[in-house]
């Protein structure tokens, strides 16, 4: 997903080489290209669950409240120069008070699904079971599931989006080590317990790849790690275990009462060859989707790592000198442990990337990104209105999905997250590129359906602006804008709103009247919410000036009444 700031100069120097390179796609596909003509109207089949996503440390602020213990990220947003601006997510959206509010607005939006995810640090503040169980936190995640259901809609919960408890960080080094298959284990079963009769759909991992190579490989992400070469494969091989061992756990202990389904959500950009033609560019784009999806999706469906993946860093590894691959080997009854743990893939999709051979010299230093011997490159025609990374580029979704389908069996797919960010500056609640985003990606998704591709659920990133990790709260996902300066994180709906709860009760795209009203509609009510944002920073500024005003006003009252106590006093005497 992200191509972070490293491998940006590379993408733009790209650029140009890029845009004569494009080469047109085949013929199979002529309807996927970006023009009015090749959307397709019509339908999702009924019963398509529609939804908006979350995490916990994104939203829910309340970070050493209530008996919560520290997680990784409190830690690493603490430290001086680790996120844009130095800016933390200790309060953020106040999800953790406001939840309530926010169900109303899901419920306004007459959503199917809610995808949040459990702070392992708020229920057990020290990451072990056997320490302490903080009741609080787990009353709080019981309110939220219980509200949900009462306005039906459905909880998709994620146990792990990248909070891990700091004391297992510190004790034993994080997902370096593989006790946290067991500590994982234990939490993950505390929530069956606890949850699993309301519960039913369970992620195990949200996006492995970001934790492996943003933890561990490059630091940007906590823990900040640069264990550049191993950390990031060491990781991956844990988590695969951890989430193997849970999807155990659920179905021998819990299944057959309470009836849910286990999967995992990945998050992949599409990679798509610079040259069609070329043998080198297709093997290039193989091998990029391969390391990125394949790493994990291939144990969970097959048992193993991709052939690729084995075959390249196995080779690197022996003409660096070593004795092994840095890409950890399953054992046999591993492999087949681990094969086949998915009742459902969650597909986290935002962007593509144009890709082409390129050789990285062992001599050079390892790392994931050289194992994989290619270039990323992008069109400089495609959008980009928010994070550097993220291109709108609706058609590659769709491949996306068909790989899928073709690679892993036609499994049922929920999609976990798609969306759009934008630039903080950009306060205009009429959003016209997230609608258009939104439209083109769901679009593409609804072409992979009528084709065959078993997708079953969408879920639009995200519900609310909210903490963009080291980006801080530079670039917004949100549907709503949160207005951060403002002690109550008021929520403002951005046109989006509006646009994707026209496309969920139409479950669809019914035809170009109809959206082009959706559109003159979504924009006529933003242009109303942007003048009582833009009133906003004077409410805010009276509140301060109450703050003020109040206590001047109280002292010079009681200075007056001094002075005219003083001049009774002297007529008196
Ligand atoms: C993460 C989200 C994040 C999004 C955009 C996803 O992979 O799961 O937490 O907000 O990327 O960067």
């Amino acid at each position: 997903m992200k191509t972070k700031r490293n491998t940006k100069l590379l993408l733009r120097m790209f650029h140009l080489f890029a845009l004569v390179s494009c080469v047109s796609t085949s013929e199979d596909f002529n309807w996927t290209k970006n023009e009015k003509t090749s959307f397709y109207f019509g339908t999702f089949p009924t019963g398509f669950s529609w939804g908006v996503g979350s995490s916990a440390y994104q939203t829910e602020g309340a970070w050493n409240v209530d008996g919560k213990g520290v997680s990784i990220w409190d830690v690493f947003a603490h430290k001086k120069g680790k996120i844009s601006s130095n800016e933390t997510g200790d309060l953020s959206c106040e999800g953790y008070y406001k939840f309530k509010d926010d169900i109303n607005l899901m419920k306004d939006m007459k959503l199917n699904h809610y995808r949040f995810s459990i702070s392992w640090p708020r229920i057990l503040p020290s990451g072990s079971k056997s320490e302490y169980i903080n009741e609080k936190g787990i009353k709080y995640y019981d309110d939220l599931i219980n509200m949900l259901l009462e306005n039906r809609i459905t909880p998709v919960i994620t146990l792990y989006h990248w909070d891990l408890p700091q004391v297992l960080q510190e004790k034993y080094g994080g997902w370096q080590n593989i006790s946290m298959v067991n500590y994982f284990n234990d939490f993950a079963n505390l929530c069956f317990e606890r949850f699993g009769n309301k519960v039913k759909y369970w992620i195990t991992f949200n996006n492995p790849w970001s934790v492996a190579v943003e933890g561990y490989e490059t630091g940007e992400h906590a823990p900040g790690l640069k264990l550049r070469g191993t950390g990031a494969y060491k990781t991956a091989h844990h988590i695969i275990k951890a989430h193997a061992k849970v999807w155990h756990t659920y179905d021998m202990k819990w299944r057959s009462k309470q009836k849910g389904l286990i999967g995992i959500s990945l998050t992949a950009d599409w990679g798509e060859p610079v040259d069609v033609s070329n043998q080198k560019d297709i093997e290039a784009a193989e091998r990029y989707i391969q390391f990125y999806l394949g790493w994990f999706a291939a144990p969970v469906f097959n048992g193993d790592y991709p052939q690729v993946m084995k075959e390249y860093i196995g080779r690197k590894s022996g003409q660096q000198g070593l004795g092994a691959s840095r890409l950890p080997v399953f054992l046999p009854q591993e492999k087949s442990y681990i094969k086949g743990t998915v009742d459902f893939l969650g597909l986290g999709h935002y962007t593509t990337r144009y890709v082409t051979q390129k050789n990285y010299p062992s001599g050079l230093g390892d790392s994931y990104f050289a194992d994989r011997d290619l270039a990323e490159l992008v069109d400089p025609r495609w959008p980009d209105p928010g994070s550097e990374w993220l291109y709108s580029v609706p058609w590659g979704f769709r491949r996306l999905l068909n790989f899928v389908k073709s690679q892993y069996g036609n499994p049922m797919i929920y999609v976990t997250e798609n969306g759009v960010s934008e630039k903080m500056l950009c306060t205009d609640l009429c959003d016209d590129w997230r609608m258009q985003y939104f439209k083109d990606y769901i679009n593409e998704m609804l072409k992979a359906i009528k084709a065959g591709v078993n997708v079953k659920g969408y879920t639009a990133w995200s519900l609310l602006d909210s903490f963009e990790w080291d980006e801080g709260f530079s670039e917004r996902f949100g549907l709503y804008f949160v207005d951060f300066r403002n002690k109550n994180k008021p929520r403002y709906p951005k046109a989006s709103v509006l646009y994707y709860k026209r496309i969920i009760s139409s479950n669809g795209f019914p035809n170009q009247r109809e959206l082009e009203s959706w559109k003159r509609k979504a924009t006529e009510t933003c242009s109303s919410s942007n003048q009582l944002l833009a009133a906003d920073p004077l409410i805010g500024h009276m509140e301060m000036v109450t703050e003020i005003v109040i206590p001047t006003v109280c002292t010079l009252c009681i200075l007056l009444s001094a002075v005219f106590f003083l001049f009774l006093l002297r007529r008196c005497l």
